[in-house]
């Protein structure tokens, strides 16, 4: 009889980084029965993101609202994901990351006794509310998990010493990179062309920045725009308490163009295009330097040290006059720009799903 495996995906990020576990899965044929089960906390940008991959969920929670609490969003997810849990009786489930979907699922699979798989293991910043809550989440999901699958011998550490097993613990990679180079080698060419004015691409939806952080993210990037010598690409995120922001302090700026979420392959394009790139975001923090993009981080703390540690990414943080200087040393001083502008991915080498599916493999024998 094959093995049963969910997989549970939730947020956009989710589905970046597991489609290519799934793909893997589905490849080994008949040994594995794998089911998708999309939480549906993200809505557009969940569906946006699994259509890319050519996933379509064999089950569908829905349960996003506008402008969920934690709380509630937590309590939604609970009852449902039990439900599911119960009808389909996994073997193993699996999720990734640190999403309230993430720990949801760690926690409910734990009530039931199914084994849990978690992707992306291990990350950590020190700082239990930063990023908030996802550092509280994958704590909570270390001693939740069965199999950690770590993207760094860093990350693996940091399981050991809270703990956990180490022959549970597999270094594998983060599949956003099988992801990135997947897409990246069909991009059409044409996409590829840098033309114009240098460009700056920007992402920025952590809850810890909504209201005066993001404001100050924005009024630096009011302060660059006009300078006149760059472009600012900025594909918003569809919070409401991301786009008031952003849409007051920045709807009205010549330089700056507002876009909606883009297609994966599409982010991947502008990723190529792109001088440089400041955000929040944890994948993008992962996929700029696997294309050469130094990354100004807009966060206090990372948990994606590996970047700073090759010297292609800086954490800069919130503030509008540090973001301006960051930015504006990169901008002026071709050298410093090129130093930043290595090709590395200590994040992976695109085989990590390869390796995930294996240890899944052994454990379910
Ligand atoms: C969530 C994750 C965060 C991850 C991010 C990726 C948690 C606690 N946070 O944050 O770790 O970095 O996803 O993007 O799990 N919305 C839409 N359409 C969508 C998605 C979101 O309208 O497709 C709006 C809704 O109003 C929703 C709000 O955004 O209520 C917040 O979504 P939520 O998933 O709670 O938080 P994110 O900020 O997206
Ligand atoms: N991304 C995308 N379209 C966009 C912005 C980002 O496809 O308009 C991708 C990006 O390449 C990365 C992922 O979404 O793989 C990051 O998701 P997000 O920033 O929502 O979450 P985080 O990584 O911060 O958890």
């Amino acid at each position: 009889m094959s093995a049963r495996i969910l997989v549970s995906i939730g947020t956009r990020p989710e589905a970046i980084k597991l489609a290519p576990v799934v793909h893997a899965l589905r490849a080994l044929g008949s040994d594995f029965d794998v089911r998708v089960l999309a939480t549906g906390q993200h809505r557009e940008l969940l569906d946006q993101a699994l259509a890319h991959f050519c996933i379509e969920p064999d089950l569908d929670l829905d349960v996003m609202r506008a402008e969920q609490s934690l709380a509630d969003l937590t309590a939604r997810l609970t009852g449902a994901l039990d439900s599911v849990l119960d009808a389909e009786a996994p073997d193993l489930l699996l999720g990734q990351g640190d999403t309230t979907s993430a720990l949801v699922a760690g926690l409910c699979s734990f009530y039931r006794g199914i084994p849990f798989g978690h992707v992306e293991a291990g990350l950590r910043t020190g700082d239990p509310t930063h990023p908030f809550p996802e550092e509280m989440n994958r704590r909570l999901l270390g001693p939740l998990a069965s199999l950690h699958f770590a993207p760094t011998e860093r990350a693996a550490a940091a399981l050991r010493s809270e703990g956990i097993p180490a022959e549970r613990i597999h270094v594998t990679g983060n599949p956003v990179i099988d992801a990135l180079l997947w897409t990246a080698e069909r991009l059409d060419p044409r996409e590829r062309l840098v033309g114009g004015r240098r460009r700056i691409l920007v992402t920025a939806h952590r809850r810890e920045s909504f209201g005066a952080p993001l404001r100050s993210i924005c009024a630096a990037l009011r302060a660059l725009a006009e300078r006149g010598d760059v472009d600012i690409v900025f594909p918003v995120h569809p919070n409401p308490k991301v786009r008031e922001v952003t849409d007051a302090e920045l709807g009205d700026l010549e330089r700056v163009r507002l876009l909606e979420p883009l297609d994966y392959p599409a982010f991947v394009a502008e990723l190529h295009s792109a001088h440089l790139v400041l955000t929040d975001s944890g994948g993008v923090q992962e996929e700029a330097p696997g294309l050469g993009k130094p990354v100004l981080v807009l966060r206090d703390t990372t948990e994606r040290v590996e970047g700073l540690a090759a010297g292609t990414a800086e954490l800069v943080g919130t503030d509008a006059d540090r973001i301006v200087t960051a930015t504006a040393r990169l901008l002026d001083n071709p050298a410093l720009h090129a130093e930043r502008s290595r090709r590395v991915n200590p994040y992976g080498d695109g085989r990590a799903a390869e390796r995930i599916v294996a240890a899944i493999a052994q454990y379910l024998g």
